[in-house]
């Protein structure tokens, strides 16, 4: 029975699609049997593993637009164990039906969670039945964000859009997995300084170390392959190879989801904090959220 990892950011150019394509790549790699589905129609899912559209092929939207079954939109990647469902540029956002639950019916009715051990979900910056549809889908979600202040608050508007789904019965099941910092540079100050601040709004414990700031991500983008594959020897290959081991570990830790509690004045600190994992640091892992707005129960 496949796990679904959701890659979610309400803010635009936040990573999405990079953390999608490479950390699907790297549980390929690992020997995995991986499904990576793009719900933004902005394609570029397929851009990054060098998948070209077809007229008329069958893709994720195609399938929420009722024209065919998810299935029928699989197409295999040049890397084993690696398959996408692409998205149709041609669709429009509010063309999804009602049914927020179709996507995830859909991954179960026709086998498709059977057939692989995790479904990675690429999301629009937009909020509509297409974010809500991933959402709904998903076990765990991955929040990438680049540490700016603006960012900081696109991550704060996206855990309220959590707290939302899962207040209103839309997926009980739905934990965050953690934070990932991308395009970071620590010698930067605002860098250190936003990571703290999530730190400790979120509890250090969900933050994931990051992927350092490397054209070589958008140099893959371009020649169509992951990463690792492009530029092995490259700091991202580096770091997104270490962020596809702890989303193993980050999985099981997130067992608790996220409740709300009223938003301290003082949520923001500008103290860096260091980036921990659970097993690094027991004491955090038992309580990482503390008296922070976001507790879990
Ligand atoms: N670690 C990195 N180092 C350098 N550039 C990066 C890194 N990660 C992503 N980028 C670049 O940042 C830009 C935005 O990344 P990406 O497309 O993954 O964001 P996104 O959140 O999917 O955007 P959108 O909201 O438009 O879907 C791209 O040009 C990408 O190549
Ligand atoms: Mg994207």
């Amino acid at each position: 029975m496949a796990r679904t990892l959701v890659i979610s950011n309400r803010k635009g150019g936040s990573g999405k699609s990079s953390t999608a394509v490479n950390v699907a790549a790297e549980l390929a790699a690992q020997g995995q049997r991986v499904l990576l589905v793009d719900l933004d129609t902005q394609g570029h899912c397929a851009v990054g593993l060098g998948v070209k559209p077809q007229r008329d092929m069958p893709t994720v939207h195609g399938f929420l637009a009722g024209r065919h079954d998810l299935r029928q939109a699989v197409v295999a990647s040049s890397w084993p164990g690696l398959h996408l469902i692409p998205a149709d540029p041609l669709f429009e956002h509010g063309g999804v039906g009602g049914n927020e639950a179709m996507l995830r019916q859909a991954l179960v009715a026709e086998g498709l969670l059977a057939d692989y051990d995790t479904v990675v979900l690429d999301t629009p910056p937009s909020l509509d039945g297409l974010l809500i549809n991933a959402l709904c889908a998903a076990d765990r979600v991955l929040v990438p964000f680049v540490p700016h202040y603006l960012s900081g608050e696109g991550v704060r508007q996206l855990a309220r859009l959590l707290f939302r789904v899962a207040s209103r019965g839309l997926n009980e099941q739905l934990k965050v997995l953690g934070f990932l910092p991308v395009m970071v540079d620590l010698r930067i100050g605002q860098h250190r300084e936003v990571n703290a601040s999530l730190s400790h709004q979120f509890g250090a414990a969900r933050l994931l170390p990051g992927i350092r700031n490397d054209i070589k991500v958008a140099e893959a983008f371009a020649v169509g392959k992951p990463v690792r594959v492009h530029a092995p020897g490259s700091r991202a290959a580096a770091d997104f190879a270490a962020a596809a081991l702890l989303i193993d570990k980050f999985w099981l830790y997130a067992r608790r989801r996220l409740t709300m509690t009223p938003v301290s004045p003082d949520a923001c600190c500008a103290t860096p904090a260091p980036t921990q994992t659970p097993d690094a640091n027991p004491a955090q892992a038992r309580d990482p959220q503390g008296s922070h707005p976001y507790s879990r129960t």
